[in-house]
Order: structure tokens, then sequence, then C-alpha cells
């Protein structure tokens, strides 16, 4: 067990009812959809970690797993060190006070009818903070994220793009966090607005001793951003390991093709292969189907877990070190 895991993620499971299932009607495919199939990861104190994979490869599942939103279907996960049972509401509500989030769209997450200054007071809700200190408290978040003052009873209609950003982040704020989950935070914004919620993002943890689990599609924000990161595919993660090492020298046949493309998973026709289109194995190797380097093994069985360089670690039959 590592210590300074804000938090830690052992073989985590989660699986939902096909729609079609769930209907009724009948499928040729599997009844259930495993949408993370294994995955383990730590974020460690101090920690920019980042997500990066394709559209509906897990990664927002993930994140609502670690705020108790998704019940996972098997595995474990701990938060500074607490082992989390996800029938027990206390420990819910333990997850929610240790980790906040920021969603991709300040517009659809922000409550339209309300001024800044009640969104912001939602995250004080179930906080510890006395109900007398709240003004204080909403006046000192707002200052750390560039909330304007005078704009705390305006509506999000009347705010700009970033200054919605602001917003979502004094609330995930409001009530002091360990850790910050960053689910696709500047997608949505202008270029220019991007680079400033970035570089607040920045500051802040230079500001607190946050740490974040930052997810992306954008491998330029998140070579930014990331000290380490992971690459997830169709459920799994399939290489992890320090930032700059793993933009430089991936190890997987999938994150090849990533790192060497230097512009965003959006811009799929800047990917060699065709991403919307790809499909995972149910046996073997998940990556087969799109793999140009399979061999003999790669059908037959998953590849389990490697360690070939340190803290390097590749799911590959490639880098498989007892042979085949
Ligand atoms: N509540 C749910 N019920 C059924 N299936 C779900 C549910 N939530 C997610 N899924 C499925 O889980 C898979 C992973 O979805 P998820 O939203 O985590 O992907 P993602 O990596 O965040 O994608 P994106 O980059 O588009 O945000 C998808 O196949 C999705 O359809
Ligand atoms: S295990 Fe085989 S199919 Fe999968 S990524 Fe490695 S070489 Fe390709
Ligand atoms: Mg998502």
């Amino acid at each position: 067990m590592n210590d300074d895991a804000v938090i830690a993620v052992s073989d985590l499971h989660i699986r939902f009812l096909n729609r079609s299932t769930f209907s009724g009607r009948k499928t040729s495919g599997s009844k259930y959809n495993e949408a993370l199939k294994g995955i383990s990861l730590n974020v460690n104190k101090g920690d920019t970690y980042g997500i990066i994979g394709e559209t509906g490869s897990g990664k927002s599942t993930l994140a609502k797993i670690l705020l108790g939103i998704y019940k996972p279907t098997d595995g474990s996960v701990r938060i500074n060190g607490k082992q989390i049972n996800f029938r027990r509401t206390r420990d819910i509500r333990f997850m929610r006070n240790q980790i906040g989030i920021v969603f991709q769209d300040p517009v659809g997450s922000l409550n339209p009818r309300l001024p800044v200054y009640k969104i912001i007071r939602a995250g004080l809700l179930y906080s510890d903070i006395p109900r007398e200190k709240y003004d204080d408290r909403i006046r000192e978040v707002s200052l750390l994220t560039g909330v304007p003052i005078s704009k705390l009873w305006n509506y999000p209609g009347e705010l700009s793009g970033g200054e919605k950003q602001r917003v979502s982040l004094a609330r995930a704020l409001a009530a002091p966090k360990k850790a910050l989950i960053l689910d696709e935070p500047t997608s949505s914004l202008d270029v220019s607005i991007q680079a400033e919620i970035l570089n607040l993002l920045r500051d802040l943890k230079k500001k607190t001793d946050l740490t974040y689990l930052f997810i992306s599609h954008d491998i330029s924000v998140i070579k930014y951003m990331c000290n380490r990161l992971s690459v997830m595919f169709y459920g799994k993660i399939v290489e992890s390991g320090n930032t700059r090492e793993v933009a430089s020298s991936p190890k997987h046949p999938y994150s090849e093709i990533l790192f060497r493309s230097t512009f965003s998973l959006d811009k799929k026709e800047d990917v060699d292969i065709p991403l919307a289109e790809t499909a995972s194995s149910s046996s073997g190797c998940i990556f087969q189907r799109q793999c140009g380097r399979r061999f003999e093994p790669c059908e037959r069985d998953p590849p389990s877990i490697q360690l070939p360089f340190d803290e390097h670690i590749v799911s590959c039959w490639l880098y498989h070190k007892d042979g085949f």
C-alpha cells in the first residue's frame, strides 16, 4: 500500500446493463457493458494525474465512482488510506468531503436560476463550516478562483465562459478538499480562455496542497498539466507512468499512435486509426483488432500488467517479462 496515495484504486470493475437488455429486447451482444475492466492506479499527494483516452473509454465513469455516484461491481477504492464501503452513506460522504469535481460543461453544471453566490454556497452545505462563516468562505474562495466579487449576485447567463468555469471551481473548493477531479475542464472553452483556466489551476496548486485527477482528450493539455498519467482504452489502462517518459517514449501500440499525433483526440482525422469506429475484442487483448503488431498470444489471453521500466507500466504481450 502506498502511504502517499490520496486516491488508490485497485482492480476496479463496473458493468452496466445494456439498454436493450433493460427494455426486454433480445440482442446478439452481451447483456452487460463492462465500462471498467480492472482499473488500478495511485494518485499521490501533490500529483496532477492525467487520464487520457478516447470517448467511451470510461474516464467519467471512474470519476463518478470516486464521487460515489456509481457503485463499482468489484475492486477497491481507498481515499487517504481509508477503504471505501460503497454501501455506507458515511463513507460516501467522507469521499465527497475529500474530493471535489469540475465538469466539462460549466453551462450545464450551473443552475441558471441561482445567483453565483448561492451556487458557490451549495458547495458548503455538507461541510463542517458553520453557517455564520459562509459569507467569509464564499468571499475567500471567490478571490482564490478569480470569481469577481462584484458578480456574486449575477446569474450564470450573465457570465463569460471563463467566469462560469471559475464559479464551478469555487463551488468545488468551497469546502476545502484534498483532491479535485477535473473532467475535461477546458474542452468547451475558447482556446484563449482554456489557457487562462489551465494557468489558474496551476496557480491554485501552488497556493494550496491540492492533488488533481485531470481527465482530458487533449494530449497537449495533459502534457502541459500532468506529472503522471494513464492511457485508457475501452475500460482498461493500457499504459501508465511519468508524463514526460510516456509521451516521449510510449510503449503500448495504442499510446504510440496517440502520442505520435500531436493533436487532440477530438480531431480524429489526425490519428491513423479510425478511433470512432474502433471496437474492443472480447477475448485476448482489447486492442488486437486495431494493432499492427499483434501476434499469436494476443488473441489467446489478455496481457497482464507488466513493469518493464520502473514505474512505467505497460499492458501488452510485447513486453511480457516471462516470455510466452
Ligand atoms: N449510467 C450508465 N448506464 C449505462 N452505461 C453507461 C452509464 N454511464 C456510462 N456508461 C457507459 O460506460 C462507457 C464509458 O462511458 P464514460 O462516460 O465513462 O466515457 P468517457 O471516457 O468519459 O467518454 P467521453 O470522453 O465521451 O466523456 C460508455 O460505453 C458508456 O455508454
Ligand atoms: S498485446 Fe498484442 S494486440 Fe495487444 S497491444 Fe500488445 S501487441 Fe498489440
Ligand atoms: Mg467523459
